[in-house]
């Protein structure tokens, strides 16, 4: 990809950090986001029912749709809760000469903001770094990945589990004890079939689809993983002495 096919949308001045603002370009509205120092940029269409994101409420990485509250990651377009079950379209962001690029065309679903070119594009103002997320390395487009050498270890699936937040306790998913198992399968193109045993709070517990999908798409989007199977299972149950002592701090629970 190369700064051809990204569209020029405002001087980096123009939006606070934090802040966000809506631009239309090219037939499409985009909410370009700036979020301690780095730079993200969502459609401004809510996947729940359209609403605009634009005139949510921006807190830390997640913009809260107008409408009926959906909270979607600026970093990756995927949906943090209910109503809303589908990613955003999310697009790369670029800064070159004091301004701010959009690409023109949105990334992979659900997939974070990653390194959009080999070559960063020149940086006069020394103060703004060009948007590389922290987590660069998996955040890689799956069509651009190399798979790594190895077998992907069960350490980075559950690390990258932790993207998935629990709508309701507002406490990732690993951290709450809901993944039981990971399971890893070599195959023979290089990549890993990775198959998930997670269960839920309650039998009942309404955002089990949303975080049973957001689970095969964060697993889906680490590079070398072929193909990503989610099972729910409720025996043995979930119980609060499942949880890190962090989640139980953050929840009072001692
Ligand atoms: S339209 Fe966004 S949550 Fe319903």
């Amino acid at each position: 990809m190369n700064m051809a096919s990204f569209v020029k949308m405002c001087h980096i001045g123009d939006i606070p950090d934090p802040g966000h603002s809506v631009f239309e370009v090219e037939g499409r509205v985009v909410v370009v986001f700036h979020v301690q120092g780095e730079w993200f940029c969502l459609e401004d269409v809510c996947t729940h029912d359209g609403g605009p994101l634009g005139e949510g409420k921006l807190t830390g990485h997640q913009i809260a749709c107008p409408r009926h509250g959906a909270r979607f990651d600026i970093r990756s377009g995927l949906p943090m809760s209910m109503p809303a079950t589908e990613p955003s379209a999310a697009f790369d962001v670029r800064i070159d000469e004091g301004m701010v690029w959009i690409s023109s065309v949105p990334r992979p679903s659900g997939v974070a903001q990653g390194v959009a070119d080999s070559v960063p594009p020149p940086i006069p103002n020394g103060s703004i770094l060009p948007t590389i997320a922290p987590e660069s390395v998996e955040l890689t487009p799956p069509e651009k990945a190399i798979a790594p050498s190895g077998p992907i270890a069960e350490d980075v699936i559950r690390e990258k589990l932790k993207e998935v937040i629990d709508p309701e306790l507002f406490i990732n998913i690993v951290d709450l004890g809901l993944i039981y198992e990971v399971f890893r399968q070599d195959r023979e193109d290089g990549k890993t079939n990775v198959g998930i045993q997670m269960t839920m709070t309650s039998p009942a517990c309404p955002a089990g689809p949303q975080l049973v999908a957001q689970s095969k798409a964060v697993v889906a989007s680490l590079p070398g993983v072929g193909d990503v199977e989610v099972k729910v299972v409720l025996d043995p149950p979930w119980t609060p002495d499942r949880m890190t002592d962090d989640a139980r701090d953050r929840l009072g629970i001692f």
